[in-house]
């Protein structure tokens, strides 16, 4: 139940999943949003003190997972050719890579001028590298291209799920969703 098996996935790593899929589609339109607000706006300070602070949980959350799949046998693949299994392969990896790397740029922007990051008052992340040439606009212009990228194999990978579902009528989708693994109709 806890633990994947060669047919599926088990609750943990589901529930990361999920987790982590939702936080994600809360810090892109956040961090959108909040670089276009006015200086009097009232979230002017409060969205980006929230969009780190999501980002540090997600950061932890990603640490675990990575360290929790690594530890568990995958689910044999459903793909129907040789590319699309490296291609699914290769989004996966990017689908863990490329939000690490936002946690670490992002994490580079906000400890640029010294100051830590709060994390909704639970703990204070201490800044480390700071004051380094350009570091704020540099980390802040990888950050955004970073999440762009992102974004981009998000909707191949959302796309990539939902053919499975709709069109080859597989249980690639059912198999992430708790409750909901059968092991018919592969
Ligand atoms: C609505 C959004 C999403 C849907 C419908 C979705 C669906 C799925 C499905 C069905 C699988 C299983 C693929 C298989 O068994 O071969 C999967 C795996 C995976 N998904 Fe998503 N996903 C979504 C969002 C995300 C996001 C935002 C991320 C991370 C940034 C992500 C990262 C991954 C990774 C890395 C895997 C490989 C299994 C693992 O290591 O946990 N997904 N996703």
């Amino acid at each position: 139940m806890w633990r994947n098996t060669a047919d599926t996935y088990g609750l943990i790593q589901m529930t990361l999943h999920w987790l982590i899929a939702i936080l994600i589609a809360v810090l892109l339109p956040l961090g959108l949003w909040m670089t276009g607000l006015d200086y009097y706006d009232p979230w002017y300070k409060k969205a980006p003190d929230l969009h780190r602070a999501i980002g540090i949980l997600l950061a932890l959350l990603l640490m675990l997972r990575l360290g929790w799949r690594l530890a568990q046998v995958q689910p044999r693949s459903r793909a129907k050719s040789a590319w699309e299994k490296r291609a699914a392969v290769a989004a996966h990896r990017l689908l863990y890579l490329l939000p690490l790397l936002l946690v670490v740029s992002g994490y580079l922007i906000s400890t640029a001028d010294g100051r830590g990051i709060d994390v909704f008052g639970w703990f204070e992340v201490p800044a480390t590298l700071r004051g380094l040439e350009g570091q704020e606009d540099i980390a802040g212009d990888v950050h955004f291209t970073l999440a762009m990228l992102l974004l981009a194999v998000i909707t191949l990978h959302v796309i990539a799920a939902l053919r499975h579902h709709l069109v080859h009528k597989d249980d690639t989708l059912r198999r992430m969703w708790p409750g909901m693994t059968t092991t018919h109709n592969r």
